[in-house]
């Protein structure tokens, strides 16, 4: 059966088609997969902006979806149902995707999936790899998301941590604007660190050893590990961006104190490549080591058989190094996404959308967008 995806939930329009194989290995294979970034509209704001995100799906989703209907080589009669994006996300931009998916299946008279973004990132790892060793520490890392999932079966999804504060990608994001990099930040940072000293400056590694009693309570901490578990599977990025503003804040006003420039506010200066090559190797070794120690640290206790990680982060190149390395150490095989099934798309929506649609799921034509959709 071929599977239509749609996702919408943030700064690029996305559709694919994904169809099954028939074979239990290697369920599902991408006919196409078709992605309209938003990224050159959004720069000269420095993030995105929802308004204008929203206001760019309704311009782009009716030539990405029957660009993906082209280049996979199938028409709107070889659609056996549509899967989209419920949440979460930003609610303007989901409600175009939903209201679009929804159109399609009463008007084809098929079968209408909501899937869970971050199903769609956790799915990606099997569409991708194909079965994964269950059960599986999987981490979702993106500009939105940390959270950590324990996968016990196939379609079964139990969190187990998540960031208390800023996403590992948002961090990026917010450092890279910091230093005058331009957006999005991850994959400037990403190029800039691979260039400088990773011991240069040295940032905290945010460390949490209790339960944070404010929004813990949502998490599955599984037996016999309870509330203790759940402080070492929590991520905290905040403080590390502080950090890094700290640092460049001072050495703005070092150098504007030795009279290295003539300009008004030290803010305004910009450091040198060499050092900021050097702060984003140094902030990348600290959020790349927080990412690990505890995806691999919760695989430990849980007695996993893989690990995986996925989300845009995870098209990090140090983050891959450093995961297969200490899976090659530990023994434990590491599933990662191809890159461009890291960052958003539509052919991880589509897989989980088959997921769930061969597990008896289907969505109603009032389906309704929901920006804080829990996984
Ligand atoms: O999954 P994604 O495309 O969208 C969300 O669901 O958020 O992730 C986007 C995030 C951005 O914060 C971006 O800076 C980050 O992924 N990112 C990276 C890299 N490529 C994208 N972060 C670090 N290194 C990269 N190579
Ligand atoms: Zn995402």
């Amino acid at each position: 059966m071929n599977m239509l995806g749609i996702e919408t939930s943030c700064d690029e329009t996305a559709a694919a088609v994904v169809a099954e194989t028939g074979d239990v290995s290697k369920p599902w294979t991408i006919r196409s997969s078709v992605i309209a970034s938003q990224a050159d509209i959004h720069r000269e704001w420095g993030g995105v902006v929802p308004e204008i995100a929203a206001r760019q799906h309704v311009r782009d989703i009716c030539g990405v979806v029957e660009r993906a209907l082209q280049d996979g080589q199938v028409g709107w009669q070889d659609l056996g149902a549509i899967a989209v994006t419920q949440g979460p996300g930003l609610v303007g931009s989901l409600l175009v995707g939903v209201s679009f998916a929804k159109a399609v299946a009463f008007s084809l008279e098929i079968p209408l999936v909501a899937v869970h973004h971050l199903a769609g990132h956790i799915e990606s790892l099997f569409l991708h790899n194909g079965t994964l060793a269950l059960p599986a520490t999987i981490l979702v890392v993106s500009g939105g998301h940390t959270s950590l999932y324990h996968v016990p079966r196939e379609g079964e999804y139990h969190l187990i941590g998540r960031t208390r504060d800023d996403a590992a990608g948002e961090a990026y994001d917010k450092v890279a604007k910091l230093l005058g990099l331009g957006y999005p930040g991850g994959p400037i940072i990403d190029k800039l660190a691979q260039q400088g000293n990773d011991r240069a400056v040295a940032f905290p590694i945010p460390r949490m050893t209790h339960p944070n009693r404010n929004v813990a309570n949502r998490l599955e901490t599984p037996p016999p590990f309870g509330r203790a578990f759940a402080g070492r599977t929590e991520f905290s990025f905040s403080g590390l961006k502080t950090a890094v503003m700290r640092h460049v804040r001072s050495r703005q006003t070092a150098l504007a104190m030795a009279g290295a420039t003539t300009v008004d506010s030290p803010e305004s200066i910009r450091l040198a490549d060499r050092e900021i090559a050097d702060i984003c190797a140094s902030f990348q070794r600290v959020v790349v080591e927080a990412l690990l120690d505890r995806t691999f640290g919760a695989a430990r206790w849980l007695g996993a058989r893989s690990v995986g990680l996925a989300g845009g982060v995870s098209a990090n190149s140090r983050l891959r190094a450093d995961a297969m390395e200490r899976g090659r150490a530990l023994d434990l095989p590491v599933f990662l996404p191809s890159l461009s099934l890291s960052t958003d798309n539509a052919a991880m929506i589509a897989a989980a959308g088959l997921r769930r649609f061969r597990a008896g799921h289907r969505a109603g034509l009032d389906l309704n967008a929901e920006a804080s959709l829990a996984l």
